[in-house]
């Protein structure tokens, strides 16, 4: 995710004032306890949306065709070629994931397999190695257990987010793919993303394309979101929270709200949420979709969503991992603004949907089978 002035981008406590533990990255086999003290700094209740330094991160190296055992390390600089692929040419990927302390104190990973999957394709799309999804998880779950103390306690609303990516590396000068890669995951305690939590946000739909027709818009590529950055500075500077992208070859219909996906309620009650071969598939879109028809009873609909229709709907949110559930308060278009519910309240079809997500995510609800993997 871009970070931003809107988005919750001061850091609640200086990141310098937290030591990094002396913990032996030999001593951590990924099974440490569950119930590791949390860590004293941290205001968790404040948590933003910022970079905060934590123990360990994961780091593996592909060469010669294969991934080499992955590390734990406390280093956090990477060191890599100067002609780096992912330096000149963007080929690199990354996710987006969270852990979560549940209601009963162990620790929830939100579908990490959709978030291998994802990864899989994302490379396929840079011409990068498949990072298997047991290495993938593994590697997560050895993140969580070696940082457990920046795990924000059940009951704050903060999770611990982690990046896992994909780097093109080596010598290189050439438009070609690298020789060498490098797969690492780290991690970050946050809180809500967008100021506020689940209050309304206002958005403006951007002049501006997230993605080209058949580009790379399904994949979660850092070009995607460089472009992006001039688009968010400028609704920003409008006083909006970030802004909404209209499908590229029509420039008719929602495509996607910053760095998550779109959703609204139809006054019929009917859940719908674009769809689109540009759109990054939102895992959090994905298990709403289940969410709301099997639990909510709702009919739900991936479709098109017309910029100049909003009236058809009676709510509307952006999801995502980062964004969980934000309120859409209204969108900006041209010269009308058009608000859903309200600006200042959240309306109860998205907060019924909140209430079920985090329930499953913190382990308050039950969770559909095969959502919720352990970190043990
Ligand atoms: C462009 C974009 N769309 C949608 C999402 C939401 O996807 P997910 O629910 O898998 O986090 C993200 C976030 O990670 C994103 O960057």
């Amino acid at each position: 995710m871009t970070d931003s002035s809107t988005a919750t981008s001061t850091p609640t406590i200086d990141p310098a004032t937290i030591n990094p533990s002396t913990i032996d990255p030999s001593t951590i086999d990924g099974t440490a306890p569950v119930a590791n003290p949390a860590h004293p700094e941290i205001d968790w209740n404040t948590l933003g949306f910022s970079y905060i330094r934590t123990d360990l991160r994961y780091v593996a190296h592909w060469k010669e065709g294969a991934w080499g055992e992955g590390k734990l390390t406390e280093d956090n600089v990477l060191h890599i070629a100067e002609g780096s692929t992912a330096l000149h040419y963007g080929q690199q990927c990354f996710e987006g994931m969270k852990a979560y302390r549940a209601k009963d104190g162990t620790v929830n990973l939100f579908r990490p397999d959709m978030n291998a999957a994802r990864m899989e394709r994302s490379c396929d799309r840079l011409l990068m190695p498949h990072v298997p999804p047991e290495m993938f998880i593994d590697a997560c779950k050895q993140v969580v257990a070696a940082n457990l103390r920046f795990l924000p306690p059940y009951g704050t609303g903060g999770s611990l987010y982690l990046r896992p990516f994909v780097i093109g590396v080596g010598d290189n000068i050439g438009v070609r793919t690298a020789p060498e890669f490098i797969f690492a995951v780290f991690c970050v305690p946050v809180g809500p993303y967008f100021k506020g939590g689940l209050s309304p946000v206002n958005f403006i739909v951007s002049d501006y394309d997230r993605a080209a027709p058949n580009g790379t818009g399904a994949a979660k590529v850092g070009g995607n979101y460089a472009a992006s950055l001039l688009p968010n500075q400028e609704a920003h500077a409008r006083g909006f929270g970030d802004c909404v992208y209209l499908d590229p070859e029509t420039h008719t219909k929602i495509e996607e709200v910053g760095s998550a996906n779109f959703f609204a309620i139809t006054h019929e009650g009917r859940f719908v949420t674009p769809k689109s071969p540009s759109i990054l598939a939102s895992i959090t879109r994905q298990s709403l979709l289940v969410l709301a028809r099997d639990r909510l009873g709702m009919d739900v609909e991936e479709g098109d969503v017309f910029i100049d229709n909003l009236s058809a709907y009676k709510e509307a949110g952006a999801c995502g991992t980062a964004a969980v559930i934000t309120p859409i308060g209204g969108i900006q278009y041209k010269d009308d603004f058009h608000v859903f519910h309200s600006e200042t309240e959240v309306g109860p079809v998205v907060r019924r949907l909140y209430d079920e997500l985090t329930g499953v995510q913190f382990g308050e609800r039950e969770a559909p089978e095969g959502w919720i993997v352990k970190v043990e």
